[in-house]
């Protein structure tokens, strides 16, 4: 029996990851599948239960099952500039570290029938698919911070580090994956001025060496950022340390249209990962059933995909949410009114749709 934990968090959390759960189970009874699943606490409502967002005992369920599925952490009832105060956030990247997901795939997909939601121009977008791999576990996420009061002077700061062979497994899976897409790795940094991107230069031009078939770029984050809404055709596989890929991740997600609409795989070498839309919490609109389940449900289609080794039933679900897009299904993050042929659904209505588009 493989064991999921579900984590919905905070926010749109619970109501995005109650539509996904919906297919999930549709999913095992109709395939029969040996899944068995949890639900666990995280963030903001772990805090306000246990005054930490991650206890020992869901961290511990995590390292016992082979995937976790999560829904978003945070929002303004624990979002404050005190060092003291426990962060929903922290959750979060203490999952990761520890559990040692290093390498965060976030795919940028522009779906045919959303090409005019994008506020970029269609010619610019149409058949995009970038992959980003980020790296989780490093740079100033983690590094030493620290505030300091001196003769009356308050000053802050963050530590941006990396340390070679956190670069190095990045670059490998990168140029790893690049191999069975368009073979062009572009790695972007900022070593025209940052010491940790200078390194990463270094050991991305290292590892390269272990793949002579691959075409490998450098770019500076800066120039990155313009050349993403410039040409976006131009990229394939992108290789990025945290904090750029945090920034870069976001921009990139408006191409296809709505962050919404991107999922995430955070992974190691072994099977294990965890599953998460890109987009947060999203307090403005939680409990009004306005949000886009699309980016969990195919967060889900990448678990399938990575941890269960169910490359078939991943591409079924990614299917299934094409086919609502086509038929013009559309939640408020990517609905035109001005468009023809759409209409208006909200999360569950949207969730429905895309079971209704399985074929198993
Ligand atoms: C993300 C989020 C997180 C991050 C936050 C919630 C800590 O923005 O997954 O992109 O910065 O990594
Ligand atoms: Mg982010």
């Amino acid at each position: 029996m493989d064991k999921l934990m579900v984590l919905p968090g905070d926010g749109i959390g619970p109501e995005i990851m109650d539509v996904t759960v919906d297919i999930l189970d549709y999913i095992i009874s109709k395939k029969n599948l040996k899944v068995e699943y949890e639900f666990g606490i995280l963030g903001g409502c772990s805090i306000d239960k246990y005054g930490i967002p991650l206890t020992d005992s869901v961290l511990e369920a995590c390292r016992q099952s082979k995937a976790i599925l999560l829904g978003a952490v945070g929002g303004p009832k624990w979002a404050s500039t005190d060092p003291a105060k426990p962060r929903p956030e922290d959750a979060l990247l203490k999952l990761r570290k520890e559990l040692g997901l290093y390498a965060n795939l976030r795919p940028i997909k522009v779906y045919d029938p959303l090409v005019s939601v994008s506020t970029i121009k269609e010619h610019v977008i149409k058949g995009i698919d970038i992959l980003f791999l980020r790296e989780l576990t490093g740079d100033v996420y983690f590094g030493k911070k620290e505030r300091i009061v001196k003769d009356g002077v308050v000053t802050a700061y963050d530590t941006m580090i990396y340390r070679d062979f956190e670069i190095e497994r990045a670059a490998r899976m990168a140029f790893e994956i690049a191999g069975s897409r368009s073979k062009k790795v572009t790695s972007v940094e900022k070593s025209n001025v940052v010491e940790s991107s200078r390194l990463w230069r270094e050991i991305t031009i290292k590892v390269h060496k272990d793949y002579p078939d691959i075409e490998l770029i450098h770019m500076y984050v800066d120039n990155a950022a313009m050349q993403l809404v410039r040409n976006p055709r131009q990229f394939d596989v992108i290789v990025i340390s945290n904090m750029f890929g945090d920034i870069l991740s976001d921009e990139a997600a408006m191409i296809a249209g709505s962050i919404g609409l991107i999922p995430s795989a955070s992974l190691r070498d072994d099977f294990f990962g965890l599953y998460e839309p890109i987009h947060g919490s999203a307090p403005d609109i939680a409990g009004q059933g306005k949000a886009n389940p699309l980016g969990t449900i195919l967060s889900m289609a990448m678990m399938f995909k990575y941890s269960f080794r169910q490359e078939e039933i991943a591409a079924m679900i990614e299917k299934a949410v094409n086919a609502v897009l086509e038929k013009g299904l559309r939640t408020s993050d990517i609905y035109d009114p001005a468009a023809g042929g759409s209409s208006l659904v909200n999360t569950k209505e949207m969730g429905a749709a895309v079971i209704a588009e399985i074929r198993i």
